[in-house]
């Protein structure tokens, strides 16, 4: 099989060619969640970029439907950006859009359905008032957009559009009572220096009780408030968890993380432009991120496809209040097929242990891994401060105390392509602390040369006083989507594998360290295709 189609995946979401990156404007309406996203309908390189459209009655099968929205207007006509989606009260969906004027300006949009009674929203009407929201004086039009969901208080609708002036990137805030005619608030929701421009901010409340989500309007109490940005300059995300005050138009996060480059990450790995939204079918929020291809451009190309979207997963507030907690939506589990369960199986220094009787090219893996002493853990070096550098001196292969331990995913049989993902724990100073590394490390994940093999990594923020520590990678051919800890930190890596494609990749538990590994429980399954984005008749 040419790896045109090798490469592509069998779960996560792909139209069946060309580029894609953003999610845009997730949403519920009438029993359909829909999926809009940035697309090339001309090519596998960014450019033409219109509002492509599926929906889904469990986010896990796809129907495509005709994009959405697309350059017809003077206030469109060069591209239509990434933006989001509010349903106002009464069940009236609007979407707010980036358009590229004639002018090359970024300027804010908004669309409405042609015809609310089709539960597919086929149709959307742009209408001539456009645009509302305009960079005017001061504020950079090239630098100028992503609108996020409204929320409302007090009266007035409120969104967030990205920017940045000079280095300092910034949330600008406007207001509106009739969302037609918006107001800019006198200074910004939030901005941090030497940031550079804030892509797709996103704004929403968590629960402090529990792990439901909260309708983007929610206020008060039992409330903390999450803000996170797209950082154009390197392509990665950081968010902050704060407190919104909203007379004063302000948020202020908690110095609890960093807020700026070494901030926290939804996923440490390749996953960008994400956005949230309410689910009120099951009272959750979940994220949506895009996944770009780490391949080299013309291969995209040959392929005639680049970019996938992540797994939709569940987000919430760890009950430390520190930082949020993914999982992969429970719907995701119809897909899985043959199982193989293993229990208490040691894995000593050296050893690696083939799960066989699944797919492995395509799987579900779920692992809890236990350890009997931390006594011997190998001492943490202050300097340490990038977790992905660290990955990169202590690979998988580079022997240790207590890891590296973990998975060898999309391995060939004589291991000569694998792509691991494990754990390596590390005594901190500080008494009883510990540290500990996640990596997805892509070097040794393809004999293919000039392509992107980044040895990602994130630290764990942990309690391991139990002896344990789970991991659950999600396989798919050119992708391996990983949460650690239940979902403290997230890892998506994408890589090429020659030898190790569709039915000759392996799938393997591996302990390098020289303190025994127990697999308490693993369970891996084959998954089953979905139907994915198949034409809506
Ligand atoms: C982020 C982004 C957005 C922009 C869109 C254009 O990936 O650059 O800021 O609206 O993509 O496709």
């Amino acid at each position: 099989v040419s790896v045109k189609y090798a490469h592509r995946t069998g779960y996560h979401f792909q139209p069946p060619k060309h580029w894609i990156n953003d999610p845009n404007g997730p949403m519920h309406y009438k029993g359909w969640y829909h999926l809009f996203y940035q697309y090339n309908p001309k090519g596998a390189v960014w450019g033409n970029i219109v509002w492509a459209h599926s929906v889904s009655k469990d986010l896990v099968n796809w129907r495509a439907l005709p994009p959405a929205i697309y350059p017809t207007k003077p206030f469109d006509i060069n591209g239509c950006w990434s933006g989001s989606a509010t349903v106002l009260p009464g069940n009236r969906p609007i979407i707010l859009y980036t358009g590229i004027d004639t002018k090359n300006h970024q300027v804010q949009n908004y669309a409405v359905p042609a015809n609310a009674s089709d539960p597919y929203l086929r149709e959307w009407t742009k209408p001539d008032n456009n645009p509302i929201v305009d960079p005017g004086p001061g504020v950079n039009a090239s630098a100028f957009r992503d609108p996020t969901t409204a929320w409302f208080e007090d009266g007035h609708w409120k969104i967030l559009v990205g920017s940045r002036r000079k280095h300092r990137g910034m949330a600008y805030l406007y207001r509106s009572r009739d969302f037609i005619h918006w107001t800019k608030a006198k200074h910004p929701l939030h901005s941090a220096p030497k940031t550079g421009m804030w892509e797709c901010p996103d704004f929403f409340p968590v629960s402090k009780n529990n792990a439901n989500g909260l309708d983007t309007s929610a206020l008060g109490q039992g409330v903390k408030h999450v803000l996170k940005v797209s950082l154009d300059l390197t392509r990665y995300e950081y968010y902050t968890i704060g407190t919104y005050h909203p007379d004063k138009d302000r948020y202020m996060p908690d110095n609890t993380s960093a807020d700026g480059w070494s901030g926290l990450r939804y996923d440490y790995g390749n996953f960008y432009a994400s956005k949230t939204f309410f689910d009120p079918v099951k009272n959750r929020r979940l994220l949506w991120g895009w996944a770009n291809e780490s391949d080299a451009v013309q291969s995209d190309v040959q392929k005639g496809w680049a970019g996938i979207q992540t797994i939709p997963r569940k987000i919430w507030l760890d009950s430390y209040g520190k930082q949020l907690l993914q999982w992969p939506v429970e719907e995701l589990e119809t897909l899985r097929g043959q199982n193989v369960h293993m229990s208490s199986v040691k894995l000593n220094n050296g050893e690696h242990v083939e799960i066989k009787g699944i797919t492995a090219a395509q799987a579900d893996v779920d692992v809890v891994f236990s350890f009997s002493s931390l006594d011997g853990a190998e001492q943490f070096d202050s300097s340490w401060l990038n977790a992905q550098d660290l990955c990169g001196l202590k690979g998988s292969g580079v022997p240790g105390n207590v890891g590296p331990f973990g998975l060898l995913t999309l391995a060939s049989e004589h291991l000569e392509e694998f792509t691991p993902v494990f754990f390596r724990i590390f005594k901190a100073d500080d008494q009883n602390k510990h540290k500990v590394l996640m990596c997805s490390d892509a070097r040794s994940s393809s004999l293919k040369s000039g392509i992107y093999k980044p040895s990602f990594a994130g630290f764990v923020d942990v309690d391991l006083s139990d002896g344990k520590i789970s991991l659950r990678s999600l396989i798919d051919h050119s992708v391996v989507e990983s949460f650690g800890a239940g979902g403290k930190t997230c890892i998506t890596s994408r890589v090429y594998p020659t030898l190790a494609l569709l039915g000759n990749a392996r799938l393997f538990t591996f302990n390098n360290g020289t303190q025994t590994i127990t697999i308490e429980t693993l369970d891996a399954w084959s998954m089953n295709r979905p139907v994915m984005n198949q034409a809506l008749e």
